[in-house]
């Protein structure tokens, strides 16, 4: 272990890339993306400027949620190779010069996890206070112990006929939540996160770690119809408690990165859980601007209100260069970006649009796979296409009354997981060039036009798009370090900002809508030389009084 090691915060300066290993390139035939498929890969991240990848986990698993549910932490699952492919995988990143993040999933475990089958074998199993039990309520304490539900559906509490006890589940009744109030517990994730530290990992995604921390008298949580009991354990009463220590006993003894997948921080609580003076987590995924179009936790998407989005934005760049921000507009969880914030006829123009306007924020920006081909949702998605756990489940309730089924359908064609999840697109070759045999779950009918092959081919295509970003980006002080100031905060349809560092500055101006948007350059911005370095349109762009085209976004260096 290296006590002592300077944290250089390198990913203030990364380009991260998501890899969803399962339906990333399947090098085998068998329909399954895998490691070696992630190495046949490497050249073609390194020129896009990616600089890190945050690789979705890749552990033994029996795959209840495709990975999320860990049977063992420290070795890969069969479909994805071996760990002596791991080691190639890292060693080829390295010498790259492109880092690994690595998923951490330790709310819950699978339910094959050795700790669980102990766990529920007795009540006076060693392994018992590894998880949360608890018993029963009504005569034959059959009731779940408080109305608590998974974020999957359905009671959060699944009976066990061994003990006659519930365990807690917040996701599958497969994914049993861990007991962090358990000091066995936290030193097992300690150890965890220093065994890849060790192999030379750079840092970890952590995947819902503010659920770990629980109210342990199980209070019943405020009536709602969608999700129950949030407010328990949510940032519960130990949360920050048990992050420091993690952050001692492993984090900060490394030159890592800590991110964090932070459903309930918000720009208010942001500072006492990324600051660095708390020794907590280096940085976050929020969930704010995500779910003001929706989430997959909500069933009826919203609309899109560019105001609030701003407002978002703006109040995470105000807080001080301590309190690191991730820049994100897709993973694995929602719907692609495309259609979410654009019309799909200007698919190229929003792509870029979106690429303008989330990478010229100060944060580490991420790209998920495909996004950077300007990836699509499914246009009719199918029940018989689901592979989701969270879709399947959903549509096996649709299924007990008839009329909602066209009504779930309907929505999950707007807002599964299934659309990010499907194989990524290479070429126009038989299923998209991911697999050679039949892939785990259809790839997207579109890849015909939309893959790899054909944006490489095109020197206007979004890919080169983003490859001129992530090159501006790398070591830009003014995107790093400047100050940032939004411009006309109430205008409903353009999005203008500026960022300045030391009397050098770069101003955006991007119009979010289909129809063309009248725009008036503040004073302060206007009557200046100026210098485009990005525009998502052919041709001149006025700068003084104009009327920007559909989604038309253009960055600008002023003196
Ligand atoms: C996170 C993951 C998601 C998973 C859930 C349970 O939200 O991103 O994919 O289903 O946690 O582990
Ligand atoms: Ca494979």
């Amino acid at each position: 272990m290296t006590d002592n090691t300077v944290k250089t915060r390198w990913y203030k300066d990364a380009v991260i890339y998501q890899i969803y290993p399962r339906s990333f390139c399947d090098s085998n035939g068998d329909g399954v993306g895998d490691i070696p498929g992630i190495i046949s890969k490497l050249d073609y991240l390194k020129d896009l400027g990616v600089t890190c990848v945050w690789l979705s986990p890749c552990y033994k698993s029996p795959n209840a949620d495709n990975g999320y549910d860990i049977s063992d932490y420290r070795d890969i699952m069969d479909e994805f190779g071996t760990l002596e492919d791991w080691q190639r995988m890292i060693d080829g990143m390295h010498q790259r010069g492109i880092r690994l993040v690595m998923d951490l999933v330790v709310n819950h475990t699978s339910d094959e996890h050795e700790w669980f089958k102990q766990s529920r074998s007795s009540k006076d199993n060693p392994y018992r206070d590894y998880y949360i039990w608890r018993k029963g309520r009504g005569k034959d304490g059959k009731k779940p112990p408080n109305n608590w539900t998974s974020r999957f559906t359905g009671s959060a509490w699944e009976y066990d006929e061994t003990t006659g006890e519930f365990y807690l589940h917040l996701f599958h009744k497969k994914q049993p939540d861990l007991n962090w109030d358990n000091p066995k517990v936290r030193q097992e994730v300690a150890d965890i996160c220093n065994y890849w530290f060790d192999k030379g990992v750079d840092g970890f995604r952590c995947d819902v770690i503010t659920y770990i921390s629980k109210d342990q008298r199980f209070p019943n949580g405020k009536f709602n119809p969608a999700v129950c009991g949030d407010e328990h354990f949510v940032i519960g009463p130990n949360y920050h408690r048990y992050i420091h220590e993690l952050n001692q006993n492993s984090w900060s003894r490394y030159d890592t990165m800590i991110v964090g997948e932070a459903q309930g921080i918000t720009v208010k609580n942001a500072f006492d859980a990324v600051d660095e003076s708390k020794e907590e987590l280096d940085c976050v995924f929020t969930f704010e601007h995500q779910t003001q179009v929706d989430s997959f936790l909500t069933t009826v998407p919203k609309k899109f209100n560019l105001v609030k989005w701003k407002e978002i934005f703006s109040n995470w760049q105000a807080l001080p260069q301590t309190c690191w921000n991730s820049l994100y507009i897709e993973n694995h969880d929602y719907p692609r970006s495309l259609p979410r914030y654009g019309k799909l006829e200007y698919r190229k123009q929003v792509a870029k649009m979106l690429a303008i306007t989330i990478n010229f924020l100060r944060g580490t920006p991420y790209i998920y796979q495909g996004q950077e081909i300007g990836m699509t949702n499914f246009e009719d998605l199918k029940p018989e296409q689901y592979k989701d756990v969270v879709s399947i489940q959903i549509y096996d309730i649709a299924k007990k009354f008839a009329p909602l089924k066209p009504i779930v359908r309907w929505a999950l064609n707007k807002k599964a997981r299934d659309h990010a999840r499907a194989p990524m697109q290479w070429s126009a070759g038989p299923n998209a060039g991911f697999t050679t045999g039949t892939p785990w779950m259809d790839v997207n009918p579109n890849y015909t036009e939309i893959n790899v092959e054909e944006e490489l081919a095109d020197k206007d295509s979004i890919w080169y798009f983003y490859q001129a970003i992530n090159h501006f980006r790398h070591g830009n002080e003014i995107i790093g370090k400047g100050s940032y100031r939004c411009y006309l905060p109430k205008d409903k349809r353009v999005w203008c900002y500026e960022r300045n560092y030391n009397g050098k500055r770069y101003v955006v101006v991007a119009n979010y809508f289909d129809k063309p948007a009248r725009f008036r350059m503040p004073k302060e911005l206007a009557h200046r030389s100026s210098k485009v370095l990005f525009h998502n349109y052919e041709g001149e762009i006025p700068l003084a009084d104009c009327k920007l085209r559909p989604y038309e976004a253009v960055a600008f260096e002023i003196e």
